[in-house]
């Protein structure tokens, strides 16, 4: 039997925008999903927007009782900034309540809150004056992160600044899957550094406001794994690392921007815009853990073309289609326990040892009903599968001496993912649409209550 450390979390993950539902009501501004579903619906799987999402907003209290029945010890989500702060200075007080009510129902059902301020979901108001392109982005979320802490901090211990901030950098700037949906390498860039900045101010404010706790950022890791050993495929693999995992580690776990991504940057004229004092901050706001969300590793070739300066990233590196890989068809994503092993180890040799854990993992598929047993109940067994394949190479890098303390799987209801939609589910529990967002327990969500029962499995 694989045991866990003891005190280990055993949780699920989601977000506001994802779960609440509620999205234009309630005293709930906009955000760039409210905005760009009205923009371009034919975007979004089968028209599902950001509107009603899971209905979180109503059912929160059946929700939280429903936890401890799959063995949830902590939960993840996250507070929407443009319902808290409809025009980012005023505090809607519903706003207040319902978060208030919801993390102390958790309390009173022993889940630890684990709450995240950022979760891709930008106020339309922020995103009018260009969003994370401008720098005074960085003051109005140290202004949303202080108002959190204040109105919050006596519920919640543990907190999160953003979740995987390099998908809203790359989806809106490079890759055109979040809104403003455009392609622009050195905006990313900017955006990506006042995002750190933000990130970096938001901890400073939780410093300063002296509440009992700990923070940290999730961030999402696709360790990469070149195609060869070449120096050409191992420089590959390194920029793919520099860009997408050290760029934000490094920073917040040991305070400094890796000289070889300024390097990398500089030589690709896409340096951002600083202002004098940011070193001296990011060197005072560390963070006290980190979370990383692991879904599939990076594959990596040296690019076939080399334009200079580079335009996008696949100027300094080329994904590689890895003829062994073992894939989810549904989305199209490869499935590679092994990479957590090392993680692990990346974060015991390169990062200090912090205290990190595993904030988001799963598996999507599409059409679960079809595997729905004679009682009505979706029999996910692949999904359990992925989930000890992953426990047992986690394991054995905490069995190495990494400092992991829990495990979230993503996620808890079904819930809206993004572009698309409804499509691919993730939950342990389904959430049937047509039917009041009725919740299901699936087969899952009974070995994730053995699981965490026994510790280990
Ligand atoms: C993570 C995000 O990237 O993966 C979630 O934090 C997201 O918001 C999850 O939903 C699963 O990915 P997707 O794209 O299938 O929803």
């Amino acid at each position: 039997m694989i045991k866990f450390p003891e005190g280990f979390l055993w949780g699920a993950a989601a977000s506001a925008p994802q779960t609440e539902g509620h999205s234009l009501t309630n005293g709930k501004a906009p955000t760039t999903w409210d905005e760009w579903f009205k923009l371009n619906p034919e975007k979004f799987n089968n028209g599902q927007g950001p509107q009603n999402t899971s209905n979180v907003y109503e059912m929160y209290q059946e929700d939280v009782r429903n936890m401890p029945k799959v063995g949830l010890n902590s939960y993840r989500t996250s507070i929407s900034w443009a319902r808290l702060l409809p025009d980012g200075k005023t505090l809607n007080q519903e706003a207040v309540k319902f978060y208030r009510d919801y993390f102390q129902a958790m309390l009173d059902n022993q889940i630890e809150p684990i709450i995240n301020l950022f979760h891709f979901d930008m106020p339309w108001w922020l995103m009018e004056k260009g969003g994370w392109e401008n720098r005074e982005s960085v003051a109005d979320f140290a202004f949303y992160a202080k108002t959190a802490f204040e109105q919050f901090g006596d519920l919640v211990k543990t907190w999160a600044t953003f979740n995987e901030p390099l998908v809203h950098i790359e989806c809106g700037y490079l890759y055109q899957f979040h809104y403003p949906a455009i392609v622009d390498f050195k905006k990313a860039v900017q955006v990506g550094y006042h995002t750190l900045i933000a990130h970096e101010y938001a901890v400073r404010e939780f410093r300063r406001s002296g509440i009992e706790g700990r923070i940290g950022i999730i961030l999402n890791v696709l360790p990469a794994y070149s195609r060869s050993e070449s120096v050409e495929d191992i420089k590959a693999k390194e920029a793919a690392d520099l860009l997408n995992t050290y760029s934000f580690l490094d920073p917040a776990v040991l305070g400094t921007i890796p000289e070889k991504l300024i390097e990398l940057l500089s030589y690709n004229q896409l340096l951002p815009d600083t202002q004098v004092d940011d070193k001296k901050i990011i060197a005072e706001n560390t963070v006290d853990f980190i979370g990383l969300n692991y879904y599939q590793p990076r594959r990596v070739k040296a690019p076939s073309k080399v334009h200079h300066p580079a335009q996008m990233p696949s100027d300094l590196y080329e994904s590689y289609d890895w003829p062994d890989k073992k894939i989810n068809p549904y989305r199209g994503w490869e499935i590679y326990p092994k990479a957590l092993y090392d993680v692990a180890i990346m974060m015991r040799d390169q990062y200090h040892n912090i205290p990190w854990f595993v904030s988001e993992n799963g598996m999507g598929v599409a059409d679960e009903e079809r595997f729905k047993d004679d009682n009505g109940v979706i029999n996910d067994q692949y999904r359990i599968d992925f989930m000890k394949e992953h426990l047992e190479y986690l394991h054995k890098g905490i069995e190495a001496g990494s400092n992991c303390f829990g495990y979230h799987v993503w996620t808890y209801v079904d819930c809206w993912s993004w572009l698309n939609g409804y499509r691919n589910r993730y939950g342990l529990y389904s959430v049937d649409l047509d039917n009041g967002y009725q919740r299901t327990m699936k087969k899952s969500g009974l070995w994730f209550k053995q699981l965490s029962n026994n510790n280990g499995f």
